[in-house]
């Protein structure tokens, strides 16, 4: 697919797209095992003991992290040498790095389609599967992940120390540096189940509300200069902003996951305190995002990327609604004893991921089909436009479905019954956890459709604008020749 329209010619960036077609394939197993999942709530019979629903969800959650984490991979790659204006180094490494990773993936993936059900001991967490939600994949795979992100790291690292090192850079070598940390907190085994969970948390809670948002933080920047043309030392000045209080706000967040797992009770106010604060930053990073446009359409200046700008209008209002009001929702433990685990939790889970992260790389992908065939201007085509809106749309539409159905649990199951097994089905039955269960498939599919366009928009509108603007400026250099010819 490198076609003759190819103007990329940084390796890195050769590499950047690569990372980006398995994301987004990846994207695509996101969604398909998820509408399986959902369809296996409705119909529990469906597809039974062919692929159970706990390896649907398996595959969409994981799924959904692996695809983030090569999109945030690719997208580093790709800003890499436009930052330091060199090569990166050691990219012959990073490109085997990319092969092999991949090639593990594929075994994990198929090792968990055939190996569905059986026992669980030292053996199954080494070889098959380490049974911690969103970070399923055995030991092994760990390791090799872990030494593919040493890897990444690296040259991230002595590129950045290279070339030139702005400010963006210095953030995002920080932040990649404590992400891949944080993975080691999932690695190590200990017997208590209370112990077990409290590491846990470290790798998806603070990757979610830290590091990966101060990563978004940086990348929206970057996208807006390359965008707008926005002014690099107020975008860094935001990012600055923007790290402190996440920082300062998400690390003792992690609070509101210690309610009820057997740790001390103090974490009831840490939790609660922390946990509230942060949606101030998403605010930050929502002035941000206006305030850099405002600025930049005084100086009427063009928006070169729309379609990668309203991916960051998505990201923006999506990462203060889904993570922020939707996760000060539930935050505070008065509130959590009641919603804890109810269809709450993936009502907010939904939305925060894609708003604060799908969105954000998926404009990325739109800057990179730019990058890759050189277009001045990047328009919206029509395919791309289904594709924003149906995919919002559905996402907003599960949202609301899950977010009634766990609401009527937490009234059912919890408030009226006193969290009793009979009120556990009680809420269960009830028509309105069926009827939004209902809602949350037909809002999936109108999700996948979103999907469809989108996928079909990023494969053809690069040679598509490439053509036309070759077209416009063969027409333009030819008008001052017809004129002069006729004068
Ligand atoms: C983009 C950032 C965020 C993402 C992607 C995200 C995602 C998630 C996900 C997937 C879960 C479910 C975890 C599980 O499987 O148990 C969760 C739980 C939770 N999130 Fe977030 N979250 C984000 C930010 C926030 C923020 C800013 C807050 C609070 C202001 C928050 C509050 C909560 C709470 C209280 C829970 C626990 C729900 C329960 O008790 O069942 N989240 N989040
Ligand atoms: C076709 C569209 C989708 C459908 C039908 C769907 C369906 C589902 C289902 C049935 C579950 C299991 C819920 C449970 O265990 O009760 C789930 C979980 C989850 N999905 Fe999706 N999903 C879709 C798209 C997405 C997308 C686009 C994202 C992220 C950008 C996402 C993120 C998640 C997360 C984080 C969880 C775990 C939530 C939690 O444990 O609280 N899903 N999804
Ligand atoms: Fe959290």
């Amino acid at each position: 697919m490198l076609s003759k329209y190819s103007e990329v010619k940084w390796e890195s960036q050769k590499l950047a797209i690569n990372y980006f077609r398995v994301a987004i394939i990846l994207f695509l197993a996101n969604l398909l095992f998820g509408l399986l999942a959902a369809i296996q709530y409705l119909y529990p019979n469906f597809l039974f003991e062919i692929i159970d629903f706990s390896i649907n969800r398996t595959l969409h959650i994981n799924a959904l992290v692996v695809w983030l984490l090569y999109a945030m991979i690719g997208a580093v790659y790709w800003m890499l040498p436009e930052e330091t204006g060199i090569e990166t180094v050691g990219i012959g490494l990073g490109k085997l790095l990319f092969y092999i990773l991949t090639a593990a993936i594929a075994v994990v993936v198929l090792v968990f389609l055939l190996i569905q059900v059986g026992a669980g001991d030292i053996k199954s967490i080494w070889l098959i599967n380490e049974g911690r939600e969103y970070l399923e994949a055995p030991r092994w795979a760990d390791i090799g992940i872990v030494v593919v992100v040493l890897g990444f790291l690296a040259n991230v690292f002595l590129t950045a120390f290279k070339g030139r090192r702005t400010g963006i850079l210095t953030v995002l070598m920080f932040d990649l540096l404590a992400l891949a940390g944080l993975y080691l907190a999932g690695m190590f085994f200990t017997k208590n189940i209370s112990m077990d969970q409290f590491w846990w948390w470290w790798v998806i809670h603070l990757w979610v509300e830290a590091t990966w948002e101060v990563y978004v933080a940086a990348v929206v920047g970057w996208g807006l200069i390359k965008t707008l043309g926005a002014n690099r030392k107020i975008v860094e000045m935001w990012i600055w902003i923007e790290l402190a209080m996440l920082f300062g706000s998400g690390i003792l967040g992690l609070g509101h996951h210690y309610f009820w797992i057997g740790t001390p009770e103090y974490w009831w106010e840490i939790g609660a305190l922390f946990s509230a604060l942060e949606p101030v930053p998403l605010i930050g990073m929502f002035v941000h995002v206006i305030y850099d446009w405002g600025k930049q359409a005084g100086k009427q200046h063009e928006i070169n990327n729309k379609p990668a700008f309203a991916w960051f209008v998505v990201n923006t209002f999506g990462n203060f609604l889904g993570a922020g009001v939707w996760g000060f929702m539930h935050t505070l433990p008065q509130i959590n004893i009641y919603t804890h685990g109810t269809q709450w939790t993936p009502a907010h889970g939904h939305l925060a991921f894609y708003g604060a992260y799908a969105a954000i790389l998926i404009g990325m992908m739109y800057i990179v089909v730019q990058g890759k065939y050189g277009i001045r201007q990047m328009r919206f085509t029509a395919a791309g436009k289904w594709g924003i809106s149906l995919l919002t749309i559905g996402l907003i539409g599960m949202t609301m479905a899950l977010t009634i159905a766990g609401y009527q649990q937490s009234m059912i199951e919890r408030a009226e019954f006193g969290s009793t097994w009979a009120g556990y089905f009680a809420a269960q039955n009830s028509h309105w956890m069926l009827q939004a269960m209902g809602w949350r498939l037909a809002m999936g599919v109108v999700t996948m459709l979103g999907f469809v366009f989108l996928f079909k928009d990023l494969l053809t509108i690069g040679p598509k604008l490439k053509a036309e603007e070759a077209a416009g400026s063969t027409a333009n250099a030819n008008a001052p020749a017809g004129a002069a010819a006729t004068a």
